[in-house]
């Protein structure tokens, strides 16, 4: 089992490294499934954005994507990771695995790391569905058949006292409710406007089963962070997801997944300057709460 996450040490300037040893780099992620970049000369977002743009790849946006979460923008391609409060846990998850429209990586920046807690858990995903498949076979076998579907209401304003507190204009990037309704319908998605300008919506039946490299299949979807996190003002963690075919996920489905996670789970203790590359295939990640002052930014690979 290699080491996960795989560590390179290094020093100077991590633009310049990434650049002339991008094929190594992907070889390495490629294997470990995590990243992380210690000991360069990492000191505010701006080098970060450069690190990124000397990896090389093109960028994916968080205005094009369909993510829950409120973020502030930083640098065109680098915002803050998650504006939820610091009391709140984001709990494992493969980026935007919960639309059809999805980052292949993502990069972390650690600029701040005042806090107590505040790590960010790194899952094997592969690793997740090696043991689901030995202990829970059925539940396996129906997530391939039949996909999932998640349910959220998102509010009409911003909300960055929640996880999920994007709003549906700027998650849908729409202006009027036809806009939104147009956008939906052709993401294959159902939708109920409620009273109080919220708009609940359910998505169509998307993988949740995923194949990589090497013949293996990893734990591609967003069910653990859904069925456990997914509770505001507005939503029902219990009631956020379904099999594709409509009947509810319930807990005695994720016991073995959420067990599985948590035993795999490594946590990346975050040092200012880290760098993290994720493959968003492969593995998970998540947040710890933390109490102090944290500051970790993103950016993601199209
Ligand atoms: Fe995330």
């Amino acid at each position: 089992m290699s080491e996960f996450p795989a560590i390179i040490r290094g020093g100077g300037d991590l633009a310049a490294f990434l650049k002339t040893n991008k094929a190594a780099v992907d070889a390495a992620l490629d294997d470990a499934g995590a990243l992380l970049f210690r000991g360069f000369d990492v000191p505010d977002a701006q080098a970060f954005d450069a690190a990124i743009e000397g990896y090389g790849e093109p960028g994916f946006t968080y205005e094009d994507s369909l993510s829950n979460a409120v973020r502030t923008n930083v640098t065109p391609r680098v915002f803050t990771a998650n504006e939820a409060p610091p009391s709140t846990e984001i709990f494992l998850h493969h980026e935007m695995a919960q639309t059809p429209i999805y980052p292949s990586k993502l990069f972390f920046y650690c600029e701040i790391a005042e806090m107590k807690g505040g790590a960010t858990p790194l899952c094997r995903s592969d690793w997740v569905m090696d043991r689901l498949a030995k202990e829970a076979p059925d539940f396996v076998a129906r997530l391939e058949a039949e996909g999932v579907r998640y349910t959220n209401t998102m509010p009409g304003a911003d909300d960055a006292g929640s996880g999920q507190g994007r709003s549906w204009r700027s998650t849908l990037s729409v202006e009027t409710k036809e806009e939104a309704e147009k956008r939906l319908s052709d993401l294959g998605y159902s939708w109920e406007w409620r009273e109080d300008g919220s708009l609940r919506v359910t998505t169509a039946a998307l993988p949740a089963v995923r194949k990589v490299s090497k013949g293996r299949k990893t734990f591609f979807n967003q069910l653990i962070a859904a069925f456990r996190g997914w509770s505001d003002s507005r939503n029902s963690a219990d009631k956020s997801i379904t099999f594709g075919g409509g009947e509810p996920i319930r807990a005695e489905h994720m016991a073995p997944a959420i067990e599985a996670a948590d035993k795999l789970t490594v946590n990346c203790d975050w040092q200012p300057g880290d760098v993290a590359l994720v493959d968003n295939y492969t593995v998970m990640h998540g947040r710890q709460p933390f109490e102090g002052k944290r500051r970790v930014l993103a950016s993601l690979v199209a």
